[in-house]
């Protein structure tokens, strides 16, 4: 497969992705306002069939995210393309799907009011994102925004700065991904996916006051860890607290569920049964007819 799927969804129509272009003056590249879905494409080696992951989820949560831009469009709407898009691009590999929504007004002005928005929706190969056998984290100089400053219950492309600084430093000293703290200094989440604990038989979690993203696999992994009987805990997550973790994990579209081995000089333990069980659980959506999640699926 090429670096992109072949068509694309743009100015309101299916088209080649090479002819998917704006303009240089385009608001949302000069201010970041956008907001953007990602969901990965599954396609199941037997049937050849796509498998969606909770994708009425993911619309509504674009939608949303639209909305904090001041834009309205629609859950079913977005579905409705993304079914298009996905049906005009006939693969054989995995892929990602990039939906957008973006102020495509050619003004110089940072407002949101009378400026034009469209909505485009792209593709590419995608596999692994992060080792699954395990990554190296740590805690990130950058402090993940403020809701209060920034919308951050949305996908906003802006907000995303600090996001792309944190994982080009913790690159740069030798670590697969950064650990962001929230201004309260406790921690929030990674550059995009969230972070789960294990201690003892619990889980732990930042709690969607943390200024976390609200991810969509998070809220997977909490369902999936109820069905197994563990105990939930959302809560404020200190930094300490991950050094000292039985078991540690980060969750999201992109990274799925992938342990956590080192946080800075410390090592996690080897062992981590209860993010191996969470791990497979997950893997077995997409690949177990008889798995119990299936509702999540949506299959072309
Ligand atoms: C900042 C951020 N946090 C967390 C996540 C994980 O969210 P999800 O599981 O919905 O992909 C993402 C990815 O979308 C993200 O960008």
């Amino acid at each position: 497969m090429s670096e992109f799927l072949p068509k694309a969804y743009f100015e309101g129509k299916i088209v080649d992705f090479k002819d998917a272009n704006i303009s240089i003056a385009t608001h949302a590249l000069h201010y970041g306002t956008a907001a953007f879905g990602g969901m990965r494409a599954t396609v199941d080696p037997k049937t050849k069939q796509v498998l969606l992951f909770r994708l009425d989820d993911h619309c509504k949560r674009l939608s949303s995210s639209a909305k904090l831009l001041g834009y309205s469009i629609k859950a079913d709407f977005i579905k409705k393309k993304i079914l298009e898009f996905v049906k005009a691009n006939p693969c054989k590999d995995n892929y990602y799907i990039r939906p957008l929504v973006y102020v495509s007004d050619l003004g110089i002005a940072p407002r949101l009011h009378n400026v034009k928005y469209d909505f485009l929706i792209y593709g590419l190969p995608m596999g692994d994102y992060l080792d699954k056998g395990g990554i190296k984290v740590c805690f990130s100089s950058w402090v993940r925004g403020e809701d209060r400053s920034l919308p951050l219950r949305g996908k906003i492309a802006g907000t995303y700065v600090t996001s792309a600084l944190s994982k080009t430093e913790a690159h740069e000293r030798g670590f697969d991904e950064a650990i962001l703290l929230n201004s309260a200094g406790k921690i929030a989440e990674a550059s995009a996916m969230n972070l789960f604990i294990v201690r003892g038989n619990k889980l732990i979690t930042p709690s969607v006051n943390q200024d976390i993203l609200e991810g969509i696999t998070r809220d997977s992994v909490i369902k999936m860890a109820r069905d197994f009987n563990y105990e939930i805990i959302e809560r404020p997550v200190d930094k300490s607290e991950l050094l000292i973790a039985d078991e540690a994990f980060l969750s999201g579209t992109a990274a799925q569920v992938t342990p956590i081995k080192k946080v800075e000089g410390y090592n996690l333990p080897e062992n981590n049964p209860i993010t191996q069980k969470l791990s497979e659980e997950f893997s077995k959506i997409f690949t177990d007819p008889k798995s119990k999640y299936l509702s999540w699926i949506t299959k072309l």
